[in-house]
């Protein structure tokens, strides 16, 4: 139906009709930092828009809606897209924050509250999920993604994507999502914003490419190529990845769009000039240009040269219109313009609810010496930080549409759950950073915090009067929002020196302190860890941040969280992760220098905290390990069971992890693979045998041919709370 639909519409449409409908420009409305493209009301009326990102309100898109409809010849509707990455108003902890729930069920719900969310306003497509795999903590947008892990990354991929589209593009509540950014985003070098790939292909396959491939699988409707340059030729230019790959081994159908100017940046990048790079592009397999104009604006004099065809030309135009077609926009523009939505469907208390579950199961504890935690409610609590009085840095990155100015701050947040059971005092401490200029970067877009311009020494001195009047001191240090994100790569990931300082003195009191951190990324902790008692990391955690913050400190809720990044030592060990290869020359895990191994001379090859790590109030105990049998054949599976007991006095969840080790390969293979996870629940006392199923199919990895083959041999297989601490055993596949 689709099909007769769109051709003979097709049929109707001149080249400059087709041509118009692959462009797309934004409101500059509400992305951060973007300007309006030109003339759109203009460029609508003409046929020459397709699109329009990053503009809200039924009201307003209605009658950008009309334009499209009421002044074009042929009355085709617009689409409307918006980066709603992690909530649209409820606005839930950053992507990086809700991969360490390990809760895909939570994580689906998430963007099945974005979407219904989203269309109240408006909205019918949004630029999510972001599945770039990050190993490199100096990335800023490493807070985008879902962290190192092809494994859990894919399964993440696959619940956004289905929470968005739900099971019908065409309800109102649900959006097109848009699988991005292909490819290899986050393996930029040096973690530097944009920055070259230069990748084999059998790592692109095993490590990068699976979350994409699921996405894919899981039905998006759409997908965004990246900026970088992937051995040698941008994604934006890529024939390779986006026909031979995307389209063609993956069956991929629907249409692909630029990101942000990603045509025109092809000139950079050294590939030639606008006509050029926009045909390049359209031949590579892009049917969207977003904000570029390069195929508005070349494509009829390439066409014209033969520099492209009619047929590359009909093929985008059509994966355009059959968005547009499975959104239903043909049968109704104004589906997702009804004011009452708008209304009665954002921030509801019942969206809130969830906000607030997601972000308390985000926190990772990550240390929690003589169980400080969790805190009584009684007595006085001093809240000192950057972090701890501002509202428009609890929400995080990428948070266009939330609300800067009403979201609860730290303190707010805290004050509402703990009511007058605690009284809370609470001092600024320290400026975020001590450069004004870099503070400036870190507080763009509303998102500042304030400066105060005395000496240093001063305002630690008034924080310290402040903490004297507390029995305890919660330090609210680390990242603005912006520090992390879309070009906020840094070089130093710690906690800022200004801030270490204040840390240091809050210290010397004496009196017990709680750092919850806030950050985009995995940070160097490794002073904090030896020097502060217990350590909260909160990420972003969205609208909801800083009530859940007090649920979690104060034992209402026992954490569960679990890294799905690495925490390094230092800057030095990055790139670092779990399933690295061993080398020729590996040395013992947790073992210490030697000469003439993989090592360096400063520093030892284990990470601060590992991939899969966190604590909980209470304490899991893992024992007998079982295979129920020692090897299986192709086609068959195999069974493994521990016993997880929780020993400590708290009821809470655990994330059993599953691992295995290829021990030989025709290729090297990782010396660890996530193939597994369960989240569990256990009362304090309880015990449980915890089983899985590991099929052939677990087994398979691309080999040098990119065939995906489980090859016969020895497997040990690890379950344990973490990527370190690990039961294991053998099996073989026959
Ligand atoms: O979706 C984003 C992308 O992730 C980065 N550049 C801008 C796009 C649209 O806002």
């Amino acid at each position: 139906k689709m099909d007769k639909f769109v051709s003979e519409l097709m049929k109707k449409m001149t080249v400059d009709e087709k041509i118009g409908q692959l462009n797309l420009v934004t409101a500059g409305e509400v992305t951060t930092g973007a300007t309006a493209s030109t003339g759109v009301e203009a460029k609508i009326a003409a046929g020459q828009i397709g699109g329009i990102f990053s503009m809200t309100t039924p009201k307003k898109i209605r009658a950008a809606q009309e334009l499209a409809v009421n002044k074009t010849r042929l009355k085709i509707p617009m689409i409307f897209g918006l980066d709603v990455i992690h909530g649209y108003k409820t606005t839930f902890p950053i992507p990086l924050g809700l991969s360490a729930t390990w809760d895909i069920p939570l994580i689906e719900k998430t963007a099945r509250i974005a979407a219904q969310e989203a269309t109240a306003d408006g909205i019918n497509w949004t630029f999510s999920p972001m599945v770039d795999i990050s190993r490199d903590a100096r990335w800023g947008r490493i807070s985008e993604g879902s962290g190192e892990d092809p494994y859990l990354g894919s399964q993440i991929a696959s619940a956004m994507v289905k929470g968005y589209q739900g099971n019908d593009l065409k309800a109102i509540n649900t959006m097109m999502a848009c699988v991005k950014h292909w490819a290899l985003y986050g393996a930029a070098e040096s973690g530097k914003d944009y920055n070259t790939t230069d990748m084999s292909l059998h790592r692109m396959y095993n490590e990068y490419f699976p979350p994409y491939k699921a996405a894919v699988e899981a039905g998006a409707g759409t997908v965004m190529t990246s900026f970088n340059d992937i051995n040698g030729i941008p994604a934006t230019a890529n024939k390779w990845l986006v026909t031979d790959v995307l389209r063609k081994e993956w069956g991929f159908n629907g249409m692909v769009v630029t990101d942000y100017t990603g045509i025109a940046e092809l000139m950079d990048h050294g590939l030639g000039d606008l006509q050029q790079v926009s045909a390049l592009s359209l031949k590579a397999g892009v049917d969207m240009d977003m904000i570029s104009e390069g195929f508005l604006n070349t494509l009829k004099k390439s066409l014209k040269e033969g520099k492209v065809s009619q047929a590359d030309i009909d093929r985008a135009c059509r994966l355009v219109l059959e968005a547009k077609y499975k959104l239903g926009l043909f049968e109704d523009p104004y589906r997702y313009c009804n004011e009452d939505r708008a209304k009665t469907e954002l921030l509801t208390p019942a969206n809130l609810k969830v906000a607030r579950e997601a972000a308390t199961k985000s926190f990772v504890l990550l240390k929690n010496d003589k169980q400080l935690l969790p805190l009584q409610k009684k007595g006085t609590v001093a809240v000192i930080g950057p972090l701890a009085n501002t509202r428009a840095n609890m929400v995080g990155t990428w948070s266009v549409s939330s609300d800067l100015v009403n979201t609860p701050s730290l303190v707010e947040g805290m004050q509402s759950v703990l009511g007058n059971q605690v009284k809370i005092v609470t001092h600024l401490g320290s400026n975020l950073l001590e450069d004004a200029v870099y503070q400036e970067h870190a507080t763009m877009f509303g998102r500042t915090i304030p400066r105060d311009n005395r000496p240093e020494s001063d305002i630690i001195a008034e924080a310290l009067q402040t903490a004297a009047q507390a029995d305890l001191i919660v330090a609210a240090l680390g990242e603005s929002s912006e520090m992390s994100g879309e070009s906020s790569s840094r070089t130093e990931i710690g906690i800022p020196a200004i801030q270490q300082r204040l840390l240091a003195a809050l210290l010397k009191t004496g009196k017990p302190v709680v750092l919850v951190l806030f950050a985009g990324r995995p940070m160097t902790l490794t002073w904090e860890d030896e020097h502060v008692p217990a350590i909260l990391n909160a990420w972003f955690g969205g609208s909801e941040t800083g009530a859940a913050v007090a649920e979690v400190l104060f034992g209402d809720v026992n954490p569960s969280g679990k890294l799905t990044a690495t925490f390094p030592r230092n800057v030095g060990q990055l790139p670092i992760y779990y399933g690295h290869k061993s080398t020729g020359r590996p040395l013992a895990e947790g073992g210490s220098f030697q000469k003439f191994r993989s090592n360096y001379i400063d520093v030892i090859n284990s990470p601060l905290y590992p991939f899969g790590y966190g604590l909980s109030y209470t304490t899991f105990d893992y024992s007998d390990l079982k295979l129920d049998k020692s090897s299986f054949k192709a086609g068959q599976s195999i069974q493994a069971s521990v016993t997880l007991r929780n020993t400590g006095k708290y009821d809470g969840e655990e994330v059993v992890q599953l691992y295995i080790k290829d021990m030989v390969g025709s290729i090297t293979r990782p010396v660890k693979e996530l193939k597994g996870f369960q989240k569990v629940f256990l009362k304090a006392g309880e015990s449980k045998v915890v089983t899985f199923t590991v099929s052939e199919e677990d087994l398979k990895f691309y080999n040098n041919d990119l065939k995906f083959v489980a090859e016969p041999g020895d497997f040990t297989l690890f379950i344990g709370k973490n990527s370190q601490d690990l039961l294991a055993t053998k099996f073989e596949l026959k």
